[in-house]
């Protein structure tokens, strides 16, 4: 949600961060804007649509300037057009500021702030940051530092901020809560970034602001830090780490889209997320980043599983797992609505929180109500010192590399099969698996990449098959058992994507409603693989027939009686049922892919969404 760039150093700012603004515009995309310091006066170009209008406006404008912020916005406050797209500037034009989260307390600052005689350009609630600064400023006679931290004190929500004042050209301001921010430092270069891609080009070396962290970068000078918690204000000593991140992983490598490539990369990414953690000839399976709590989760009396989107349905295939494993109760929870209906948790709960970016807004505030109800809190996410690797206690990394495509693919494959890897070896710590089960499984799982291999094989088949569902209007989505999940996932795919409205169901739950929309104009994507409940998706896939709805299946190679009543079907390798959904989701990804593609949909960008879901 929002992406932000800045820049402060020798060279020329504008391609820093244009570049680093085209590396973000997966976190929104409905605007963008940069600032640049120009001697003693800052230069603002602001656009709405993509980076790419923004570049081809600059092009004939002086973009000359050593330090410059940009922006790219996903909307909060205001409709997407330029008074609403940052930078925004203070009244004199002296400061300059860009913004990531939400400022829940600004109306109340803007009702002072007019009752002041401040004049407002936007809607935003991001401008009553930039004019709070500038009176704290003016009122205090303050530095740009100082009045920062004055002017957050008094604020309320979420942030990571850049700011430029024409008073101080070679200094910028940085701060963060709630919201990501790194700053990247080479010689007597700063990069600061909402996340490590438009930096990874330049230094490996960056510093994770924690919340509440005000950074002041100044040519020739250390990165200064202080938090506007701790009452005497003193300095604290950055903390460096290496930024695991390569150039190659953020191109599109020969593919049309991102989403199309991170397809193509789940056997790898599976694999990835297995590598070092199973030994097959010792039959064992090992996390070695939750080691430290794993007794802890032995003695769990209850899994609460939180997590938005395409992570909640991984957590609802991991209650499957865990339960039928692990023999522990198992709760999966929206953390949206678990953040807001006073969840009675006790110390022996465990709580796993799971998130691809580990920067979802509500994923955060659920691992915080973890804590403060004494849970052992646990993380599972991709993106390397994100805020949730570092808000939780332990967890495992899914090492999925990362995703840019907006729609989620690979993280659930790779969530899933770190998921299932935890289940396992707690399963055998605890006794509730047999030997032979738990030998079963993991052998299977160390197939998995090979199998997703053959259903990507399928391409061109499952591309025909989208030619049908993209004249449809409707889809309905079916599956049982832990194949329901699988079922959500592939609904949320294709409406996400394609803008069909899907719908996923409980195959047998059709009867209790939906099946009143069944008839010959509805494609029902049946997933029906070789599973207990086999023979009873056999008879609500003959339910569907009898009104008339039409059938695309996906079966386990080899079925007959499914494969029989489908005008189309898929067949995935024969796979262990609480592993299915790694491979059964993957065909419904092609497809929802494909349908996109020929209702010629931006795949990677769809309209109003983004990929990391900062605010609430
Ligand atoms: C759907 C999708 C979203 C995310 C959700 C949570 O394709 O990508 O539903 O899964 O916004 O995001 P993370 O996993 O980053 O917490």
């Amino acid at each position: 949600m929002c992406g932000i760039v800045a820049y402060l150093g020798n060279r020329e700012a504008y391609p820093i961060l244009i570049e680093g603004l085209r590396k973000l515009e997966y976190r929104g995309y409905d605007s963008a804007g940069v600032a640049l310091m120009q001697g003693n006066t800052i230069q603002m170009y602001k656009k709405k649509g993509r980076v790419d209008e923004l570049d081809s406006y600059c092009a004939s404008k002086d973009r000359h300037g050593n330090a410059g912020i940009a922006h790219t916005r996903w909307a909060t406050h205001g409709e997407p057009n330029e008074e609403n797209a940052h930078p925004h500037v203070s009244e004199d034009g002296t400061i300059a500021l860009i913004h990531n989260g939400i400022i829940e307390n600004y109306l109340s600052l803007k009702k002072g702030l007019l009752a002041e005689g401040v004049t407002f350009k936007s809607e935003t609630d991001t401008e009553v940051l930039v004019h709070l600064i500038r009176r704290v400023q003016e009122k205090e006679q303050v530095s740009l530092p100082d009045a920062v931290m004055l002017a957050l004190s008094m604020v309320e929500g979420t942030y990571a901020l850049a700011i430029l004042s024409v008073d101080d050209p070679d200094q910028l301001v940085v701060a963060k809560k709630g919201s990501p921010l790194l700053i990247g430092t080479e010689g007597n270069e700063f990069f600061v970034a909402s996340d490590g891609a438009p930096i990874v080009g330049f230094t490996q070396d960056v510093v994770y602001l924690d919340d509440g962290d005000v950074g002041v970068l100044r040519l020739g000078q250390p990165i200064k830090i202080k938090n506007i918690n701790d009452e005497q204000h003193l300095l604290k000593r950055p903390s460096f780490h290496k930024l695991e991140l390569t150039l190659e992983q953020l191109e599109k490598g020969g593919f049309d889209t991102f989403m199309l490539k991170e397809i193509f990369e789940q056997p790898k990414a599976v694999r990835d997320s297995m590598r070092g953690r199973i030994n097959l000839k010792k039959d064992v399976v090992s996390l070695g980043g939750i080691i430290e709590y794993e007794q802890k989760m032995l003695n769990a009396k209850r899994f609460i599983i939180v997590a938005c989107g395409t992570s909640w349905h991984a957590g609802l295939v991991a209650e499957y797992i865990f339960e039928s494993l692990v023999r522990v109760p198992v709760e999966v929870e929206y953390a949206s609505e678990f953040r807001y209906r006073n969840p009675i948790i006790h110390e022996d709960d465990v709580l796993i929180a799971i998130s691809q970016s580990g920067e979802t807004a509500d994923t955060l505030a659920a691992v915080e109500i973890g804590k403060k109800h004494g849970a052992t809190v646990i993380g599972i996410c991709n993106v390397v010192g994100s805020t949730l690797a570092r808000e939780t206690m332990a967890g495992s990394y899914t090492h999925a590399g990362p995703e840019i495509g907006v729609a989620s693919t690979k993280a659930f494959t790779a969530q899933v099969t770190v998921l299932a890897l935890m289940a396992l070896s707690l399963a055998k710590k605890k006794g509730t698996i047999s030997k032979s089960e738990y030998h079963k499984l993991i052998s299977d799982l160390e197939t998995i990449p090979e199998k997703i291999s053959q259903v990507l094989e399928q391409e061109q088949h499952i591309q025909r098959i989208a030619q049908y569902v993209a004249t449809r209007p409707n889809a309905l989505f079916l599956g049982r058992g832990v194949n329901y999940p699988v079922a959500l996932e592939g609904a949320l795919k294709l409406k996400e994507i394609s803008y069909i409205h899907a719908e996923g169901y409980p195959a047998a739950e059709i009867k209790h409603g939906p099946i009143a929309l069944v008839d010959n104009t509805m494609p029902v994507i049946v997933i029906a693989t070789e599973q207990e409940t086999y023979d009873k998706v056999v008879s609500n896939v003959q339910e569907i027939i009898a009104r008339k709805g039409t059938i695309i299946s996906v079966v386990t190679e080899g079925d007959t009686a499914v494969k029989k009543m489908s005008k189309f079907c898929i067949e995935i390798p024969k796979t262990e049922e609480l592993l299915t959904p790694l491979v059964a989701s993957v065909p419904l990804q092609l497809l929802a892919y494909h349908v996109a593609v020929i209702r010629d949909c931006d795949v990677d960008k769809p309209r109003n969404l983004a990929k990391s879901v900062s605010v609430e």
